[in-house]
């Protein structure tokens, strides 16, 4: 059977899973024929370091970096205009044309100008402003606009073929991350797609294709949007944004920091079933030699890196039932 391993933000985005799945497609670049993006569009904004000089990607999965066909999934919203614009930026930065390499599956929804227009304040959540929540709610409305009656220059596929009739392995490349989720996320401060392992499935896979679930984390929290998210008295948190370089890779807005909370990432891993964890930036902690997380709704303080991971490792495996592997990363190049 077709295999399919996924990647799943377990926050609220900016988690770093564009270096993850980089680097996943780097060590398996003869295992997997096509990658997946399945949610959401150019809302998002994925930082990737490639032979030693920075990409930011919005809409273009991975793969392209590594020659494999590349899709802009059938739960996926596609700005045609900025998808050409980063196509020809990725082909300039790479040296040869991929517009081969991207495919758009026919169901995928069309963002309109209108779109962009109305959503041009940014909502009252605080959106990218890339007309997301108005792509979707004409989708669900039943008057948007799918791809394959528009077709431009990208080619029109109907992946779920690709899923069930070819022999090969996927790799799905989620965007937000599971705080944003429409369903599952702080409503109404969310995104209007799936973040989660529904996005995958809602895709046209097989439930028992699923094989490695990558959730990614952070070793502290970030969001970016209109809700307050950061504790206004705090002092430390500050220092994060710094330290941490966190400004939106989208927008350029400032991201919101608090420490890594278990609370929410606990029953994020439990729903959707994974199997391995990354947690990235332990780099930014130790720089700031600060080790603090929330569990049980309390701030619980670590004398160093050590302490911090043996209590989120012995916390994780008493509280999941299934077994998933852990793993700590402090380098934006790789796992
Ligand atoms: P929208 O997806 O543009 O409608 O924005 C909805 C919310 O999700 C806002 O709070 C955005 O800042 C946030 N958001 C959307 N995409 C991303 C992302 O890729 N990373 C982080 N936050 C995002
Ligand atoms: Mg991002």
């Amino acid at each position: 059977m077709n295999k399919v391993d996924v990647i799943i933000g377990l926050q609220h985005g900016d988690e770093a899973k564009a270096k993850c799945a980089y680097s996943i497609c780097q060590e398996n670049r003869d295992y997997y024929n096509f990658v997946v993006r399945y949610n959401g569009g150019p809302n998002a904004g994925h930082t990737i370091y490639h032979e030693g000089q920075k990409f930011v990607t919005h809409q273009i999965p991975v793969g392209v970096f590594f020659d494999i066909p590349s899709i802009i999934g059938p739960c996926s919203v596609v700005d045609i205009e900025k998808l050409q614009k980063e196509t020809d930026e990725l082909s300039a930065f790479l040296g040869k044309d991929i517009t081969n390499l991207i495919l758009i599956d026919k169901r995928a929804h069309v963002i309109t100008k209108k779109h962009i227009e109305l959503d041009s304040d940014g909502s009252v959540i605080g959106s990218t402003k890339s007309g997301i929540a108005y792509a979707y709610g004409d989708k669900y409305l039943r008057k948007g606009i799918r791809y394959e009656s528009s077709i431009y220059g990208f080619l029109c596929v109907d992946t779920y073929k690709l899923f069930h009739e070819e022999k090969a392995n996927f790799l799905f490349e989620g965007a937000q991350g599971w705080g944003l989720d429409i369903d599952f996320g702080d409503y109404p401060y969310v995104t209007s797609s799936h973040c989660g392992i529904a996005g995958v499935i809602a895709s046209g896979i097989n439930h028992q294709m699923i094989g490695n679930v990558f959730g990614i984390a952070k070793i502290y929290e970030t969001y970016v949007g209109n809700k307050q998210f950061q504790p206004l008295e705090n002092t430390e948190l500050p220092r994060f944004q710094e330290v941490g370089q966190e400004i939106g890779a989208t927008t350029g807005r400032l991201r919101q920091c608090n420490y890594l909370n278990l609370d929410t990432l606990i029953p994020a891993i439990k729903i959707n079933g994974v199997t391995n964890i990354i947690i990235n930036k332990v780099d930014v902690a130790e720089q700031l030699n600060i080790f603090k997380l929330i569990y049980k709704k309390e701030i619980k303080i670590f004398k160093n890196l050590y302490e911090m991971k043996f209590f989120i490792n012995d916390t994780l495996m008493s509280e999941i039932s299934h077994f998933v592997q852990i793993m700590y990363s402090g380098n934006p190049y790789q796992i």
